[in-house]
């Protein structure tokens, strides 16, 4: 194993830990509200600076980019990790058991190194560019779904003030027609994870930040997947749409998003 995703695991078994003490006593934590459904507890402050402090004692020159802490060292570091220290945490907040911490690491600008771990059911998913994806000591590939119409797909809602909630309706509406089904679980980086592990076909997630789809992207494209923004180009990492799945259904989709797109860049210039 490479001594990076080693060190990265610590970091997110350290963070897990910190979640899961906390799991039965939500009601005592301290809350705050970053911004409409937009919340902060404790637990993404404490299990946020696990992390950073695994990652610093055995990299100190390496920057990190925290969801709760922002830039830690130089945006144009050689080794850079993008962290979310609890994806879900509105779930978390209401007890609902489905959330993970998110880590990756990029050299020289690629991804290099990812973790996505649901610290419930203790489920560890790892790849190494290069290397593969694995949940646990199992090697994963996307499922072998090749039409959208038999496809399980997963999304995320926007639920945030200022996003497109017409236009994402539009492209609920089209992909609840072309599908075979449709789930929201609630936590990106657990979504993007499920598409390498063959359990959903595809996704497409809106709002994202760079912590929230990283170490998933990583995961998708080493188990076989691709994975776009919504107009099969490469902004998915700050540009807040994310469009993946198993090689057929991600082209299924992209077809379905396209008019979509369009229709949007129209009104949108009007
Ligand atoms: C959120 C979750 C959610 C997605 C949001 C994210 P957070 O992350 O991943 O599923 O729909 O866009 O911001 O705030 O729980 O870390
Ligand atoms: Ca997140
Ligand atoms: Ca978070």
């Amino acid at each position: 194993m490479h001594p990076m995703l080693n060190i990265g695991i610590r970091a997110a078994r350290a963070a897990g830990n910190v979640i899961t003490r906390n799991m039965d006593r939500v009601d005592t934590l301290q809350i705050d509200q970053k911004a409409r459904n937009d919340f902060v507890s404790d637990v993404d402050r404490g299990a946020e600076a696990e992390i950073i402090n695994v990652l610093k004692k055995s990299y100190p020159a390496h920057s990190i980019l925290g969801e709760e802490s922002g830039w830690i060292g130089d945006a144009e570091a050689e080794y850079k990790w993008i962290v979310d220290p609890l994806d879900g945490t509105t779930n978390f907040l209401h007890g609902y058991p489905y959330f993970s911490v998110s880590i990756a690491l990029m050299h020289k600008n690629r991804l290099d190194q990812a973790i996505v771990y649901n610290p419930v059911s203790q489920e560890l998913f790892t790849a190494s560019r290069g290397d593969g994806a694995w949940l646990n000591s199992k090697r994963l590939r996307v499922s072998n779904t090749a039409h959208l119409d038999k496809a399980l797909l997963g999304t995320g809602f926007p639920y945030r003030t200022g996003q497109d909630l017409d236009f994402y309706q539009r492209t609920l509406r089209h992909y609840t027609e072309k599908s075979g089904g449709i789930r929201r679980a609630g936590s990106a980086a657990l979504d993007l994870a499920a598409v390498a592990a063959g359990r959903l076909d595809g996704v497409w997630l809106v709002g994202l930040s760079a912590w929230d789809v990283a170490a998933g992207a990583l995961l998708v494209r080493e188990a076989g997947g691709l994975l776009n923004d919504f107009s099969g180009g490469d902004t998915w990492m700050d540009g807040g749409e994310v469009l993946a799945g198993t090689p057929k259904v991600h082209h299924e989709m992209l077809q379905v998003m396209k008019p979509l797109i369009k229709s949007r860049d129209k009104i949108a210039s009007k």
